[in-house]
């Protein structure tokens, strides 16, 4: 996967449906979607709308029922087992509750998705300059209880990108902070963007940070009902109108 400018992803016709006869639902309903390499792309929708259902099939950890799911030159849909193992380690995921460990220390938790391979000195270097860009330097010893949400939420990310992924998926990263926090997230996101080279594709239900990304798709019932350009002639700085516009 490309590291420099981020990865393209492209979904093609995706379905994923739960459950069976009269109760089945269709979460993510023939979704065609291509991503540009180093995008940020905003994935709104009302709740139930497949957001998250769409993020995990595109990490890979949800199988869809129909369609494909390509990053660069791989096919994600079609890799199984060690193929697949390699492709979860190599994209970053950053869920709506942080999920870290909590008898874990902030710098355990950044390397434990890399534990079972060799060379912990290494990782524990990595996780180190990972924490200090997430402005975390000097919190490595505490335990995520000892944090704040916005620092727990920078410990997800920089976890996120220990396999120096060149695509980060993000549900609602900024959706149990304040609104400073969530933008200062949001900044951080952005920034690592410009400095790692990534494409990142965050579930928001936030006007402010939805109106910050490159691109706003939205979703309702499974199906893509709305998909802008937000970087077409505006001014980057002029965010609340956009917001506005938007009508999230
Ligand atoms: N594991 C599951 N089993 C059964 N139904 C599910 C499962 N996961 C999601 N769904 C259903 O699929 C639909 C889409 O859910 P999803 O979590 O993707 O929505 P969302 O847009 O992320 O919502 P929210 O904004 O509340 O996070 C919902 O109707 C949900 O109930
Ligand atoms: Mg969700």
């Amino acid at each position: 996967m490309s590291e420099q400018i981020g990865s393209a992803i492209s979904v093609d016709h995706l379905t994923r449906r739960f459950g069976t006869g009269a109760d089945q639902l269709t979460a993510v309903d023939d979704v065609s979607l291509t991503v540009a390499a180093g995008s940020v792309v905003a994935l709104t929708g009302p709740s139930g709308s497949g957001k998250s259902t769409l993020l995990h099939l595109i990490g890979a950890i949800e199988q869809a029922d129909e369609g494909s799911v390509t990053v660069d030159d791989v096919v994600v849909s079609a890799l199984r087992r060690a193929a697949l193992a390699r492709y979860r380690q190599r994209v970053g995921f950053v869920f709506q509750r942080y999920h870290l460990l909590p008898a874990l220390t902030v710098l355990d938790n950044v390397i434990a998705p890399v534990l079972p391979r060799r060379g912990r000195a290494d990782h524990a270097t990595r996780a180190r300059e990972l924490l200090d860009a997430v402005g975390l330097a000097g919190r490595e010893r505490a335990l995520p209880a000892q944090l704040s949400g916005g620092q727990q939420q920078r410990v997800a990310i920089a976890r996120a990108l220990m396999g120096a992924p060149g695509l980060l998926l993000a549900d609602e990263p900024t959706g149990n902070l304040d609104s400073t926090t969530g933008g200062q997230i949001l900044d951080l996101l952005l920034d690592l963007r410009e400095r790692h080279g990534m494409t990142i594709l965050l579930a928001t239900h936030e006007q402010a940070i939805a109106a910050r990304c490159d691109r706003l798709v939205r979703l309702t019932d499974g199906r893509v009902t709305e998909d802008l350009d937000l970087t077409d002639g505006e001014d980057p700085a002029d965010t609340y109108e956009r917001a506005a516009r938007l009508r999230l």
